[in-house]
């Protein structure tokens, strides 16, 4: 019996307890990435699912760079990085968001689109939702149309789904 690529990578994220911080139960996808059957897969399935419907692939800082970059690479389409606060060499759009104590900034290249390019937003982990949702507005801002949001892990039992009400979020592998 073969299993399924939801199983495949549900399987080998290994759950680290109390990171980055007491109380929080980390996803690390390193494992995953480092299955070269098993990432190929990953991309193959990101790829097939949006072929012909995007422009450029939006990744975000840090792990939303390889997968993004990889899917990029696979569709034959442009890549472009959300980064956080300072990291950025030009002129950039910058959104900042609460997180549960303090904020976050994410940042773009001011000139990142020309308007109206239909992008795809990729991550690793969807968590509370607040870095996804910052940088979908942060890409509208700046000119692009959204198509949807791709993470490879959705934590089901937080609010992220509902902070990108009326998106299309898509995941791999959801934990309940
Ligand atoms: C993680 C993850 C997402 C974000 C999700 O990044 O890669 O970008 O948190 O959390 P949220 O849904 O609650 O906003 P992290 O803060 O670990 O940064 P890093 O990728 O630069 O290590």
């Amino acid at each position: 019996v073969s299993s399924s690529l939801s199983e495949r990578v549900d399987a080998a994220l290994r759950d680290v307890q109390d990171f980055p911080s007491p109380g929080i139960l980390f996803k690390d996808v390193t494992p995953v990435l480092a299955d070269g059957q098993l990432f190929g897969d990953v991309i193959r399935d990101l790829a097939e699912r949006r072929r012909g419907s995007i422009d450029l692939v939006v990744g975000i800082e840090a792990r939303g760079f390889i997968l993004g970059a990889a899917l990029a690479h696979e569709l034959g389409v442009g890549f472009v990085p959300v980064r956080k606060a300072g990291k950025l060499p030009g002129a950039v759009l910058g959104l900042t968001y609460d997180l549960e104590y303090g904020s976050a900034t994410v940042e773009i290249h001011e000139d990142a689109f020309v308007g109206g390019e239909r992008v795809l937003l990729v991550d690793d982990v969807l968590a509370t939702g607040g870095t996804a949702a910052a940088a979908c507005e942060l890409l509208e801002q700046a000119g692009a149309e959204v198509v949807a949001f791709e993470t490879l892990v959705e934590l089901a039992f937080l609010p992220g789904r509902e902070r990108l009400a009326g998106r299309e979020v898509h995941s791999t592998v959801v934990v309940p």
